[in-house]
Parts: structure tokens; sequence; C-alpha cells
């Protein structure tokens, strides 16, 4: 059944939040546990559509899988190299399985992720990583079909692309390599924190890496990994949003169980807005502030400012009393929330990939089109900025990233509810 949330705008919010775990280390980590037939742990899983289709994938493949309140046991004693094309389709990040496949049967056929909102999302990196490792790899019937039977062995390579370093691909590159023999050095690796998260694990499970978090990675291959337990990093993206929100519309948040070092381009820049924090080991509490500055950011690499925050920090500019420019050099084309942001009174001139926004303009409600999962999260925030009513529909595109977001809104005091469509 199709949902959509209606938000009455102009609550003052207060209080505390507790951030789930990364959905963007969840995914990788889940598919790492097809690399050993031994029994995986994973905690603090978020309860979230993309990690349900994740762990169906898993359960199609072969593997024995069993979920409770966050935690998920894997154990993929015997695993089919076929990933199935239906639930392949509905998630990109199901390409991650092809590394881990590939590692342990030395083959693997995953479907080609089709067209997505955010722009054009090749996997030609992942595929000219692995082809280095020794693979041979075609494209037939919209399945990509890995066969690393006859060879397959470390190298040194280089994942860097046009738009920078590529996450999944690097997770799958080292996914893959970790079950190769000899030494791969990956040049040009992505530094997420969501990639060194996955480097932990596989650590865990018996792998040798180096570096991972840098962009410089060296895998000892090694014959077999065993089972491990891990717990997920914090959700990195989630925490940025609320400190979204407690910049525009609160007298203090907290965002509790988060980790402050993933975040500081988005700390930095909240900073010299004027926005005042107080920062521990683990909690940011965040104070708005009405005669903030506004801020120009542009998108990059981690440690850079993250695309997944540009639509957050969007709403944010429409609530400061200055202008604003937000520049997108990972996905130029991310920009799906200013025309539904514009239907709300935002004032939001959008040249190529950068959006110059003349906050303070008055907002008012309107029902508007949810489109990928952070420019649905941009909504909400506009939503919760404007005056009166804003039905925000296509709610399955949040449900797919943020766990519980409406109950922890109205645990702060907005003013939501959802509706059946
Ligand atoms: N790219 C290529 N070739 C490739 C792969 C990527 O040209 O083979 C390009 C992309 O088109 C893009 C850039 O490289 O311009 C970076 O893409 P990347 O591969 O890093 O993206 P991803 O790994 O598919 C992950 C996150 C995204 C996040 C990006 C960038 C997961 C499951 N997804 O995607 O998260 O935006 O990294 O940080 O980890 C989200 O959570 O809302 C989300 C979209």
């Amino acid at each position: 059944m199709m949902e959509k949330l209606i938000v009455h705008g102009g609550a003052p919010l207060k209080g505390r939040v507790t951030i789930s775990g990364s959905k963007n280390s969840s995914l990788p980590i889940l598919a790492a546990t097809l690399l050993t037939g031994d029994v995986c742990t994973i905690r603090r899983v978020p309860d979230l559509s993309d990690t349900n289709y994740m762990t169906q994938i898993l359960a199609e493949l072969g593997a024995e899988v069993e979920r409770a309140s966050g935690v998920v046991v894997v154990e993929a004693r015997k695993i089919k190299h076929v990933a199935p094309y239906d639930l392949v389709r509905k998630m990109r990040a199901s390409i991650c399985v092809l590394g881990p496949l590939t590692g342990r049967l030395r083959k693997a056929t995953v479907s080609l992720p089709g067209g997505c909102v955010i722009g054009d999302r090749p996997v030609d990196l992942h595929l000219k990583g692995l082809e280095a490792l020794g693979a041979q790899i075609t494209v037939d019937g919209g399945d990509i079909h890995v066969d690393a039977r006859k060879h397959f062995k470390g190298t040194t390579l280089n994942l860097m692309g046009k738009h920078g370093s590529t996450v999944l691909g690097t997770d799958n590159v080292m996914m893959a390599a970790v079950l190769a023999k000899g030494t791969t050095i990956i040049e040009g690796a992505a530094a997420e924190p969501e990639v060194e998260d996955l480097a932990n694990f596989l650590i865990k499970m018996g792998a040798k890496i180096e570096g991972a978090g840098s962009n410089r990675i060296i895998i000892e291959g090694v014959k077999e990994l065993h089972g491990a337990e891990h717990t997920v990093i914090p959700d990195r993206i989630e925490a940025g949003t609320f400190l979204c929100v407690g910049a525009m519309l609160s007298d203090g948040l907290t965002i509790r169980r988060c980790a402050p070092e993933h975040l500081t381009a988005v700390t930095e820049t909240l900073r010299k807005c004027g926005f005042p924090m107080e920062i521990t080991k683990d909690t940011i509490t965040i104070h708005g502030n009405p005669d903030a500055k506004g801020f120009d950011l542009t998108t990059l690499c981690y440690p850079g400012f993250p695309t997944d925050m540009q639509a957050q920090f969007c709403a944010l500019a429409c609530a400061i009393q200055d202008t604003s420019t937000i520049t997108e050099t990972i996905f130029p084309q991310r920009f799906m929330h200013v025309a539904e942001m514009k239907r709300m009174g935002a004032n939001i001139d959008l040249q190529g990939a950068t959006a110059r926004i003349r906050g303070g303009e008055h907002m008012k409600g309107a029902p508007v089109m949810a489109s990928d999962l952070r420019a649905s999260a941009a909504l909400v925030l506009a939503a919760m900025l404007a005056e009166g009513k804003t039905e925000i529909n296509r709610l399955y595109h949040i449900d797919r990233g943020y766990e519980h977001l409406d109950d922890k809104l109205a645990g702060l005091g907005a003013q939501l509810e959802r509706a059946k469509v």
C-alpha cells in the first residue's frame, strides 16, 4: 500500500534523538557474509527496505538468514552464483554481491543496474577492477557475467573515475581481492568511513587489508575466510540530516550514538554559518540561530562534503536569511528536490550543477513528490519549515534509508502523520 507523509509546518523542535546503524555500511557488510560458509553476526543493522532487500538477496542465493531487532545472522554454507533479477532491480546497491560471489565462487551473474533519478550511475569501474584481477566479463541480456575460474590474481589497479572514486566499486574489488592469490593494491580507492567499516569486518573474517579509509588499499589474498561478528558504524548521513533539523528548527537538539569524526565537513559548514554546537565523543548538540550566515559548499569525496547531505543543506539554506550556493560534483544532476521546494515558495536558481538559494522567503505547504532518498528527506525538512500542511507522496523512498524517521521527528515535537494514498 502506497503511503504519504502529512507534515504540519512551524512546530518548534527540541530534545534528543538516537542515530541508527549506517545503511551504506550495512549493505556491503551483509554482502560480505557470502565470502564464508561460517556463521556471521552483524549488529545494529537498521530496519529499512534496502537492508531487507539485501537479506532477501542473500537468502535467494542460498544463505540462511535470521533477523531480529537489528541483529542479522547469516550462514552462507552453500550458495549459487546467480543473483535474482527481480530483487536486484529494486536496489542499485545489490551490485555489491558481485565482488563476494567472484571471490568465493570465481563466477557471478548479477543484473546490470538500470537508470537512476540522481543521474547516470555506471558500474564500469567495478568491472574494470575485477577485470584487472583477471576475471573475464561479459554483459549479455542485461546481466553481468563474471568468470574468474581461469585467472584470478592480485595486481595493482586504479579506481579513480571522472567524478572521483567509487564507494561500492572499491567495496566490490576489495571483497573479491581478499580471496585472490597475491597482493592487490587499489589506488584511487574511496576513503569513505563505510569502506573502512567493511574492511574492518573483512579483517575480523581473516582478510589481510591495510590502508582502508585512505586512497590506497593493500590486500594480501588469503585462502579462505571465517565467520565473524561486527557492529556497523553509526549512520553519518542520518546524523547530518538531524543536524540540519536542529539548525533549522530547534532550540537545542542532541543527536546521540553518532560518530562526530565522520561528520567534520558537515559540522564545519554548520559552525561557519554560526550554529552553536557542542560535540562529545558520540553526541552533537546543535542550536538554531536566527542570524546565521549563508554557506558556499561543493560536494566531494570523503572527507569532503558528502553528496548525500546536499539536498538537506538546500532545505537548510531556505531557512537562513542570506544567500547560499551548492555545487554538486559527484552526481551533477542530483537536484530533483529543487523543483519541489520551489513549489513550496523556495527561491532557488539552478544553473548547471550549482544551486543558488536565497533563504528567508516565506514558504507555504504544498503537495510534493519524493524522488529519491535524500531529496525526500530534504522535502520533509522544507515541509517542517513551511507554513501549513505539506503532503509528501511516494514515502517509500524515505523508508529505504531512514529508520523510523517520522517517529524520531515526532519525538522531537514535529507534527506529522502517515496516511494511505
Ligand atoms: N561512477 C562511475 N563508474 C563506476 C562507479 C561510479 O563513473 O563504475 C561514478 C558515479 O556515476 C558517480 C561517482 O562515480 O559520479 C561516485 O559514485 P559511487 O560509485 O561512489 O556511488 P555508489 O558507490 O554507487 C554510494 C552510496 C550513495 C552515495 C555514493 C557517493 C551506497 C549503497 N550508496 O553509491 O548513497 O551517494 O556512494 O558517496 O553506499 C544514498 O545513500 O542516498 C546514496 C545514493
